[in-house]
């Protein structure tokens, strides 16, 4: 099927998303994500942050769609001709987005443990304003600890469902959930249960906000100071392929691998997360290459060659004269 997003044509099979499609394009016209989460069956259509302006239904019936569509939940038709960064509406209706979004989440990221690495502040620099209009009180919840490795912080939650659907989809008996609705919705374990099982430490790494963390690493480092590393061992319930967040010669955290879209690779098991904090108990296959625009990808060595031509491409493109040439 025929599909044209922001000026760009591409072939895709049937049944593939908006989003789909335009991620195999590439990030300049992909839409942003707070809940879709490609490994998650029925993860998307929470958030909205992803909408975009269809202006052409399909090749048999060329009218526009009245409103923005949710790509991450519409499947493209073929001759379908979309529009993200270049509507003026959708980045002006994302503002709006990012305004609710932010509505009552707190502006606690100095002392937020997922800062550098949290989707809602890369969102909100991207797509956000600067001013909140809102003059009511922000909602307020305790921190309670739910199990005795995570962390859930509520205050932060922005109802993207990711944990909910990876208790569902990678563990039995599931305990916690969703609770009431609108405004009052909260993530919570059903009366004071922990979660217990061994994939559960996976809702850390979903999660796209700082609202469950995981409570080894707490306040131990900011992420930008550590550095990450692949590695894997042979493990009986995950595959075992993680990535390491060092702190000199200690291993500070274990977590899932993500791709170039903030996604886990592969789901790690909570022994393979928890209990495996020395270097003895890993191969390491090297430094990590962060793709993502990300705090996370400072100062680290393997970048400073990219670095290097990148400067020297922009020079040249200016007609800088090398140092050793100048008169
Ligand atoms: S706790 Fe995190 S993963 Fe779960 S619904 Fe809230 S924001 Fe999403
Ligand atoms: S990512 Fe599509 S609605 Fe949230």
């Amino acid at each position: 099927m025929k599909v044209t997003i922001d000026g760009i044509e591409i072939d895709v099979p049937k049944g593939t998303t908006i989003l789909q499609a335009a991620r195999m394009i590439g990030h300049e016209v992909a839409p942003p994500t707070m809940c879709y989460y490609s490994k998650l069956k029925t993860s998307g259509g929470y958030c909205r942050t992803c909408l975009v302006k269809v202006t052409q239904g399909s090749a048999a019936n060329p009218n526009p769609m009245p409103k923005p569509v949710a790509s991450c939940r519409t499947e493209v038709m073929e001759g379908m001709v979309v529009q993200n960064v270049t509507s003026p509406d959708i980045l002006e209706a994302r503002k709006g987005v990012v305004e609710f979004l932010l509505l009552n989440h707190p502006l606690d990221c100095p002392v937020c443990d997922q800062a550098g690495e949290c989707d809602l502040q890369d969102l909100s620099y991207g797509h956000g304003t600067e001013k909140s209009r809102l003059e009511f009180k922000k909602r307020e919840y305790e921190v309670i600890d739910i199990g005795n490795k995570i962390k859930l912080h509520m205050n932060r939650c922005i109802h993207c469902y990711r944990c909910v659907k990876v208790a569902e989809q990678l563990t039995d008996g599931r305990v916690h959930g969703m609770m009431h609705r609108g405004d009052a919705s909260e993530i919570t374990t059903y009366i004071e249960n922990v979660i217990e099982n061994d994939f559960s430490g996976n809702v850390i790494d979903v999660c796209p906000v700082g609202a469950l963390t995981d409570k080894t690493f707490r306040f131990k480092q900011r992420v930008w100071f550590t550095k990450p590393v692949d590695a894997h061992r042979d493990c009986k319930k995950c595959k075992g392929n993680v990535r390491l967040w060092y702190k000199g010669e200690d291993i500070l955290r274990v977590t899932g691998r993500k791709d170039e879209w903030g996604e886990v690779e592969d789901f790690i098991c909570n022994e393979c997360r928890f209990d495996k904090k020395k270097t003895s108990d890993w191969v390491i296959e090297g430094p990590t290459k962060v793709n993502r625009h990300s705090v996370i990808s400072q100062n680290h060595y393997t970048h400073l060659n990219e670095l290097k031509v990148q400067i020297m491409k922009q020079q040249k493109a200016l007609g800088f004269m090398k140092i050793d040439k100048r008169p």
